[in-house]
């Protein structure tokens, strides 16, 4: 009797223990599929920022902060002076103007802090360049006080084509709509000849148009959610697809994103998590992480040290995509690339036709738009479709009140036309080897100055390298502007070019970069002790940030 019950307690306690271990296992795979960065723990990542207290270097300290001897300090305070004063007059104007305007905007109020690490703000203020400017001509923009700049913010990514070409998109786009106006919801003609467009562009069946590109991840995301029943989205350590929430499951969004896993992008942990989860509706492959993979975007915010690294393998992140291709086909799981930044920038036919490997869904933005906002979905039918047919209750509900604006329609059209014309065509020419070309002579030039700076570059979109530890990284922003380099918010991290640059307005950049990065070294600010490393650098912050939170006794009251 006793051995009976024994054998039946048995035999349910087995599929127990069976399932246990099952799921141990399947946790296990999750956790290492992981970066081990804060960027690969979403959660953590979250809980250390709102830890993290707030401090400044004092100007008496700023200046020496890596332990550099009095003369050395002495020649950068002297040389900060100079750089501050040079910034008050040449941009007074644009300076004046932002300085009215940024506590009544929020953007610019979030970016004008964000330019530096935040230990730096007190000194960086003294060096305010503005962020109005007044007109745009071939690849410069002039700002208010007349100062002509080579365009290096690429817009965000939407300067593609230089932007007197947005211009005209804008000017023709409009014409084409004129007559019928901003009307919503029935469709201006030209809205048809842009579908045909984009389905031979992506080689999909079907389009659907938003407002921006955040927006058109999140249809991407709820169609491969409706469509595979699945709850869950793999995006990738680092990967930005815009702000929504469920996209964006660590810093910056307040709420914990349940339904995203963060992986590790090419690696092989991450494969095998998509082999065996079920849960998983949709991958979303940004491609622009081929050249920092698994690295959040870099922005000279985070500049304290050297340890920034790039480099882009094409064969690596080619074979990458395959293998993705693959299990996303054997698991029925949606593969999304999101185009929205690189689209248009690496071929005619975007990332698809670059690499050779198709995508289920693709999202395209920014430049499609022809200067106007814009997001965009391409797929095939199967994936696109909100209704089922035998269950008529159960849509996937998508629709904004600005979509296929008659405007945006217009200025894409524009876009697309211009895009198939043999000009426009031909500047895709050996476009990889000519930026390949530029980013190798540049570094070159780098070397023989003796500067510790390097660049990486895919295809023309760029990273700036330091090659020798050191704390004042952040600054080299300010010496490329007075050089009449016009950078974005994120400095020296990510520099765009527009295609037209010829090699004449590419060799002009060249030598300012190289002025600049001579200048700073002139200013002392690469003195270099053998000493100081980016771990020994590292070591400081972290001494000075537990110094600054034990003495203030800071507790986080934000609910995580
Ligand atoms: C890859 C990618 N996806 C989505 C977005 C979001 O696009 P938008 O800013 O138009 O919402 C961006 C913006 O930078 C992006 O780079």
């Amino acid at each position: 009797m006793n051995e009976t019950l024994g054998l039946v307690a048995l035999g349910g306690a087995l599929p127990v223990a069976w399932y246990a271990l099952a799921s141990a296992k399947t946790r296990l795979e999750l956790s290492l599929a992981k970066h081990r960065s804060l960027a690969g723990h979403p959660r953590m990542a979250r809980r250390i920022a709102a830890l993290m207290p707030e401090y400044r270097y004092r100007e008496d300290e700023a200046f020496g902060i890596d332990g550099a001897p009095a003369d050395i300090v002495a020649r950068r305070r002297a040389a900060f002076t100079q750089l501050s004063e040079q910034f008050c007059t040449r941009f007074a104007r644009s300076a004046a103007l932002s300085a009215e305007a940024e506590s009544g905007i929020s953007d610019m109020r979030f970016v004008s802090a964000y330019r530096v690490p935040f230990q730096f703000r007190t000194l960086a203020s003294q060096l305010k360049g503005g962020s109005f400017v007044q007109a745009t001509r071939g690849v410069t923009v002039t700002d208010l006080d007349g100062n002509t700049f080579y365009d290096l913010t690429g817009s965000y990514g939407v300067n593609l084509f230089g932007n007197d070409f947005y211009k005209q998109c804008i000017a023709d786009g409009s014409a084409l709509v004129g007559e019928l106006g901003p009307v919503l919801g029935a469709y201006h003609p030209v809205v048809a000849d842009n579908v045909f467009r984009l389905k031979e562009i992506s080689g999909m069946d079907e389009v659907s148009f938003h407002m921006s590109g955040t927006e058109a991840v999140m249809q991407a995301v709820r169609l491969a959610r409706y469509h595979t029943r699945r709850t869950h989205l793999v995006r990738f350590c680092g990967a930005y697809h815009g702000w929504w929430g469920d996209v964006q499951p660590g810093i910056g969004n307040p709420v914990r994103a349940r339904d995203t896993h963060t992986l590790k992008e090419m690696d092989e942990a991450t494969l095998r998590v998509l082999r065996r989860r079920r849960d998983i509706a949709c991958v979303l492959v940004n491609p622009l992480q081929a050249l920092h993979p698994n690295v959040n975007a870099p922005g000279d915010s985070s500049l304290v040290d050297s340890s920034r690294r790039a480099a882009y393998s094409r064969e690596s992140y080619t074979r990458w995509l395959i293998q993705l291709r693959k299990i996303c086909d054997e698991r029925g799981i949606a593969l999304i690339f999101d185009e929205v930044f690189v689209g248009f920038r690496l071929a005619p036919g975007g990332a698809q036709e670059y690499f050779g490997v198709h995508a289920d869904l693709v999202t395209y933005g920014k430049t499609l738009g022809g200067g106007l906002p814009i997001g965009v979905v391409c797929g095939k039918h199967a994936w696109m479709k909100r209704f089922r047919d035998n269950a008529p209750a159960d849509i996937c509900f998508a629709r904004g009140t600005f979509n296929s604006h008659p405007y945006v329609m217009g200025a894409m059209n524009a876009f697309l036309r211009r895009l198939d014309t043999a000009p426009v065509r031909a500047l895709y020419d050996g476009l990889e080897d000519i930026w390949n070309g530029r980013a190798r002579a540049l570094n070159q030039r780098l070397t023989e100055a003796g500067v510790p700076v390097q660049v990486a570059n895919f295809s023309t979109i760029w990273t700036v390298t330091y090659t020798q530890p050191a704390c004042y990284n952040w600054l080299f922003q300010h010496y490329l502007r007075l050089e009449g380099l016009a950078l974005s918010w994120v400095g020296s991290g990510r520099l765009i070019f527009s295609l037209n640059y010829s090699a004449a307005d590419f060799d002009a950049v060249a030598n300012r970069i190289v002025r600049a990065a001579l200048a700073m070294q002139r200013d002392g600010w690469w003195w270099h002790n053998p000493a100081l490393t980016n771990n020994s650098i590292k070591r400081r912050l972290l001494r000075e940030i537990a110094r600054e939170f034990f003495s203030r006794k800071i507790v986080s009251r934000v609910p995580i």
